[in-house]
């Protein structure tokens, strides 16, 4: 019954997670920020309601947005013409998108190992082949241009990067970003650089792979976790023209476009004030700092540089995925790191995502649970 192409994926180790959760859990399991969406965008929205802004819009997003996303990305040295935007239903899409115009079945797609959940399924849909790139703590969790290079092959036709990172909160260095660039060249392959989280930083400064090749580049965004607005379902990629045309013919016809609705807002959240961006980041940075005193004694970890997780490895015996069940059971959902690829095995991922009444109450079961082993 039914297609290979989708029999071979699982349904994501977080969404497993999730099926444990019982009532009063505190979820630390979370990909979104728990912040609302701030009022400026929200009225944006209601206005684009009364407004009569309804309908289609023209399929790679309406033109007022793909200026706001131009010009967002001007500040990281990117200066894209219009025809090299594609808006799209949130960087999931994007993604999507980006797989299904670059990979040949039996290419292969090198992808973060600890990395996030849809890269491996995504390069399956488009028939290529996940080759893992081991992310270690030792590195920071920041993917390494060596690593990279011994995991080509001729086959190889895409590098995923993602920074700052799901699930290790790891932001990439200028230098890692252009030796990427360099083996890219030297072995003929894209980049897809996800940058959804290129807002929340802690330490350094987001730098766009984009700025430094945009010939190889596939840059993928989204105002879902910068804006918190994740339900809007907006996104969008910034690529070669010819790239983006391609994109356009699979979008058009599983999507027509990104909800007109949520364009609007997504346009007042790229154009207006900034203040709650920083807000939001300044809160959790504040939750960062906190969690990584609570493992103290607990887990190894490194610092996150960005992003809103912590990727320990608790000092247990237990896999992780024995862990986090038991954590679930005492009313803590985190997810194992295994959901995040072979390598991610013996970390849990944590998001402080979640107030700080909850985190430490979350930090009080998981001491009893380590300690009543
Ligand atoms: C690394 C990364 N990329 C992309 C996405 C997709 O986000 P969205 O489709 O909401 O833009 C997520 C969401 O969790 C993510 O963590």
């Amino acid at each position: 019954m039914g297609a290979e192409r989708t029999s071979h994926i699982s349904l994501s180790g977080i969404r497993e997670m999730f099926a444990l959760t019982t009532q009063n859990a505190i979820n630390l399991g979370l990909g979104q920020p728990d912040f609302d969406t701030p009022v400026h965008i929200k009225e944006a929205a209601k206005e684009a309601i009364d407004a009569g802004f309804t309908g289609y819009t023209p399929n790679k997003g309406y033109p007022e947005l793909i200026d706001a996303i131009a010009h967002y990305y001007e500040q990281y040295g990117i200066y894209a013409k219009q025809e090299q935007i594609i808006c799209t239903s949130g960087g999931s899409e994007a993604l999507h998108l980006a797989f299904e115009a670059l990979v040949n079945s039996g290419d292969e797609v090198i992808i973060p190992d600890p990395g996030f959940v849809a890269y491996s399924p995504l390069t399956r849909v488009a028939g290529g082949i996940p080759v893992s790139a081991r992310i270690e703590a030792d590195d920071g969790f920041r993917m390494q241009p060596s690593t990279v290079a011994e995991c080509i092959t001729d086959k190889t036709k895409v590098l995923v990067i993602n920074s700052p990172a799901n699930p290790t909160g790891a932001v990439q260095r200028y230098d890692e970003l252009r030796g990427f660039v360099e083996l890219a060249n030297d072995y003929d392959f894209y980049i897809i650089s996800d940058e959804v989280y290129d807002k929340i930083i802690y330490d350094g400064e987001h730098v766009s792979i984009g700025s430094i090749d945009s010939d190889r580049v596939i840059v993928v965004n989204s105002v879902s976790k910068t804006y918190a607005m994740t339900g809007w379902r907006v996104g969008y990629a910034i690529a070669p023209n010819a790239i983006v045309e391609e994109m356009l013919k699979v979008h058009q016809y599983i999507q027509a476009c990104a909800p007109s609705i949520s364009q609007k807002a997504a346009y007042a959240a790229l154009n207006g004030p900034q203040e709650t961006v920083s807000s939001m980041v300044k809160e959790f940075r504040i939750r960062r700092d906190a969690v990584m005193q609570h493992l103290k004694g607990l887990a190894e970890c490194v610092t996150p540089e960005g992003a809103f997780y912590v990727f320990p490895r608790f000092f247990t015996p237990e896999t992780s995925l024995d862990l986090t069940k038991k954590l679930a059971k005492a009313g803590v959902i985190v997810v194992a790191g295994s959901a995040f690829g072979h390598f991610g095995q013996g970390h849990v991922r944590i998001s402080y995502a979640a107030n700080q009444q909850s985190i430490d109450r979350a930090f009080q079961i998981i001491k009893e649970q380590l300690l009543m082993r």
